[in-house]
């Protein structure tokens, strides 16, 4: 709600000029240091899904991960890491995607999901869409069914959400 909101808000540094100029880039390692913040967001995340909604969460490199270790162990649930290229060291599958300029490319191992668990997956921020949507692609493609995407900020002017068309989208903060 609100207080969420509120609470990202408050932790976010504007960075001007990274890691280009003209982009104001949003730096969330102030929310992640302050351990009762990161805790609550945390918090807030699964209690918006429920804890029984979903049977594993996938992470997206690299702050991605933060958020779901930090789900997992308050859910009891496993973390599937989804790594950019290269990276994982058995049989994957790949998704590329748009960035500014050029492309990207996100992995899963093939083996990463049990058929059917339901995989709630996270970010640290929502920019563009492109990372997400290469994202859920790979998760349903391994074989998870998607439970849903919540990331802590939402860059809204950016129009992530509009590219993950049906997707549901949840962010704590949108600006
Ligand atoms: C950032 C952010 C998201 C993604 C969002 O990660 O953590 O994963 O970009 O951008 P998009 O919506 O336009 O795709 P980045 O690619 O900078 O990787 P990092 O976490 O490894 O620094
Ligand atoms: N902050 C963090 N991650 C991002 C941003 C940002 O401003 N833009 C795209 N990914």
């Amino acid at each position: 709600g609100a207080e969420m909101a509120r609470l990202v808000a408050s932790r976010v540094l504007d960075v001007p000029d990274f890691p280009k100029p003209g982009v104001v880039f949003k730096d969330l390692m102030p929310l992640f240091a302050d351990g009762g913040a990161f805790r609550e967001v945390i918090d807030g995340i699964v209690a918006y899904h429920g804890r029984d909604s979903f049977d594993a969460v996938a992470g997206i490199e690299a702050r991605g991960f933060v958020v779901a270790a930090g789900i997992a162990y308050a859910t009891g649930v496993g973390v599937v890491p989804i790594r950019k290229a290269g990276k994982l060291p058995r049989p994957s599958y790949a998704a590329s995607y748009e960035l500014e300029y050029g492309e990207a490319t996100l992995e899963v191992h093939q083996d990463a999901f049990t058929a059917g668990h339901r995989v709630l997956v996270v970010d640290d921020v929502l920019a563009t869409g492109g990372t997400a949507g290469a994202t859920l692609d790979l998760v349903e493609r391994a074989g998870g069914t998607v439970a849903g995407f919540s990331v802590l900020l939402e860059l809204g002017f950016l129009g992530g959400r509009d590219r993950l068309a049906s997707r549901p989208v949840h962010a704590l903060l949108t600006v």
